[in-house]
């Protein structure tokens, strides 16, 4: 597996690249588990080759404190993505990606980015939208490989490609759950003995909603229940529980049959963050 370090290495590695050949891309911040490699796994198996990214972005991060906690484990990341068949992976740095100015551009994402994550974390979108579309134009991939974990990412980045005129093919990929059901996650390494183990309750609340809405129990009561069982929880704490329409990601208030609607759900387990989704029909 090849590594590059510097936007130069990595641009002269891709030109000589034939241009019949295709090239899937997995951009990641890095601490990768077993979803980042389902994705690495599926980008390898439909493409000639696999590019990884690991860089932690500081552009798209609202608190200080997420960043400078947030895991570093490149020794492991690389042996992992060898074993994984991945060809080759780009670590930047932040001076080589931003120069010296560290800063998002602003995107219009039509109001995907007003709710949920973006209402939380001020600035988020643009900041993942600002440094994706580096990667797309520096790296020119056929396909790129992202996680329904990151629903509303996704769902952003689709927009961008579309805004920009990219020619990328967007891959959206299973959510990778722990055996309790707990959303896979760099940021769950973070979580203390009883964190972790009541860490469970978001993907339980999720497909709680799924079991209720099959009962034509109606949106506003699978809030209320969603609230009840956070609230009850000593450890965590809910920051929302949003049932939308998964192309608009506007909040649903009445189910209509001929849409499609996720659930959402983002808890903190003391200082850390966790989010997960749901598809609900
Ligand atoms: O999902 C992530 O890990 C990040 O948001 C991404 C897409 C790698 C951009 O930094």
């Amino acid at each position: 597996m090849k590594v590059f370090k510097t936007v130069d290495s990595l641009r002269k590695w891709r030109s000589d690249l034939s241009p019949e050949k295709t090239l899937g891309l997995v951009p990641t911040m890095g601490a990768l588990h077993e979803g980042h490699l389902s994705l690495i796994r599926r980008s390898r198996d439909e493409n000639d080759f696999c590019l990884a990214t690991i860089f932690v972005n500081p552009t798209q991060f609202d608190r200080k404190e997420d960043l400078e906690s947030y895991p570093n484990s490149l020794e492991t990341d690389l042996q992992m993505l060898k074993e994984s068949g991945c060809h080759a992976v780009f670590v930047p740095t932040s001076e080589d990606i931003y120069e010296n100015k560290i800063a998002s551009d602003s995107f219009d994402f039509d109001g995907l980015d007003k709710v949920m994550e973006g209402r939380y974390r001020k600035g988020h979108f643009d900041g993942v939208a600002t440094i994706v579309r580096k990667l797309f134009l520096l790296t020119q991939p056929d396909r790129a490989y992202f996680g329904e974990k990151d629903f509303q990412q996704l769902q952003i980045i689709k927009k961008m490609v579309r805004a920009e005129k990219l020619s990328v093919e967007i891959i959206p990929c299973e959510i990778f759950r722990e055996e309790d059901g707990l959303a896979m996650s760099s940021r769950n390494r973070r979580l203390d003995v009883q964190q972790r183990k009541e860490a469970s309750l978001l993907y339980k609340t999720l497909k709680q909603s799924r079991e209720l809405l099959k009962k034509g129990v109606g949106f506003e009561i699978i809030h209320n229940m969603a609230d009840e069982a956070f609230q009850s929880n000593p450890i965590l704490k809910l920051e929302y529980f949003e049932i939308a329409e998964i192309d608009t990601l506007a909040t649903a208030l009445i189910y209509d049959p001929s849409k499609k609607y996720r659930a959402f759900i983002a808890a903190f387990a003391g200082p850390v963050r966790l989010i997960d989704n749901i598809a609900l029909n």
